[in-house]
């Protein structure tokens, strides 16, 4: 089937996309048995083309198990594609090493308290992130007192002024967790952040002030988006596309504002006919 694509490309749209996916194909194995052998496969992705252009902002939306964190992960390069090819400005993503491909995308998961390391302090969370960027820039690490300055300085960035550098995650709440998960993205200067589910595990007023965090940020720091979420709301205030997914392909793509308006999937409707009126 021919995902419900709009006529209504931008020129911008056009030009070498800076991430591009052709093609994506994912398959995972299913394993049963005490000897947990191979019986059977789970297609999470069947052939998902998408282009992102530079300081644009994608949506990804579509009912659980659809395959969305699948494919944030292969953009981030935390899992391999079976096959398709994953491009940045039109170079196959192999021709970077992973430090290259880390300081052009990161990722920002739904659960900041799983994917930040309990054992370490913020200044060795955030620490490492500035040494490898400072690597990657083929600089020496910065010396203690200049790379606490650095720390204080993305902890400013994301809201956590004054936070001591000797606190450890579980000290902070939930919602000042994902600022630190987003302050170690930054640590690396990505040019493309994916935020899997940024907000989903947040109290509401708590989700609103990440949302408004990451649309300054975007502006702030020139970035580029793909935000995965089950939730449209979510989506229409960070993406100015979305693609629409299902059973591990793209049904419909397009600017986020026509695809609300007026969605060309039956799916499409179907979920937005989930989003209460008033946060649409
Ligand atoms: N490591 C894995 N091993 C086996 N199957 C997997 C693995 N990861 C994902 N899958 C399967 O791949 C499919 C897509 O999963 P994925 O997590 O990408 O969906 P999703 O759209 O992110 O869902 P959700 O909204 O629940 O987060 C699902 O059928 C899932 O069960
Ligand atoms: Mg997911």
């Amino acid at each position: 089937m021919t995902p419900g694509r709009r006529d209504t490309e931008t020129p911008g749209n056009l030009k070498t996309a800076m991430l591009s996916l052709e093609n994506i194909v994912k398959i995972f194995p299913v394993e049963g048995g005490i000897l947990r052998r191979k019986i059977g496969i789970v297609p999470a992705l069947k052939g998902v083309s998408l282009r992102v252009p530079a300081g644009g902002s994608l949506g990804i939306v579509g009912e659980s198990g659809s395959g969305k964190t699948t494919l944030g992960k292969i953009v981030a390069r935390h899992l391999a594609a079976d096959g398709g090819r994953v491009l940045w400005e039109g170079r196959p993503h192999e021709e970077f090493s992973r430090r290259e491909w880390a300081s052009r995308v990161q990722m920002v998961f739904q659960d900041p308290a799983a994917s930040l390391n309990p054992k370490l302090s913020l200044r060795v969370l955030l620490g490492e992130a500035v040494a490898v960027r400072a690597q990657i820039d083929g600089q020496k690490g910065p010396r203690r007192a200049e790379r606490d300055r650095r720390l204080q300085a993305l902890l400013d960035e994301v809201g956590l002024s004054g936070a001591p550098l000797d606190a450890y995650p579980h000290q902070f709440s939930s919602g000042q967790r994902q600022r630190l998960a987003i302050a170690r993205a930054l640590a690396l200067r990505p040019r493309l952040l994916v935020a899997d589910e940024p907000v989903s595990s947040l109290d509401l007023s708590v989700q609103a002030q990440i949302l408004n965090l990451l649309m300054d940020l975007k502006d702030r720091w020139g970035l580029t988006y793909i935000v995965i979420s089950h939730d449209l709301a979510v989506v229409s205030r960070l993406a100015d596309r979305v693609a629409v997914m299902k059973n591990g392909e793209v049904v419909e793509e397009g600017e986020t504002s026509a695809v609300l308006a007026a969605p060309r999937h039956p799916y499409t409707q179907t979920l937005l006919d989930a989003v209460p009126a008033f946060l649409r």
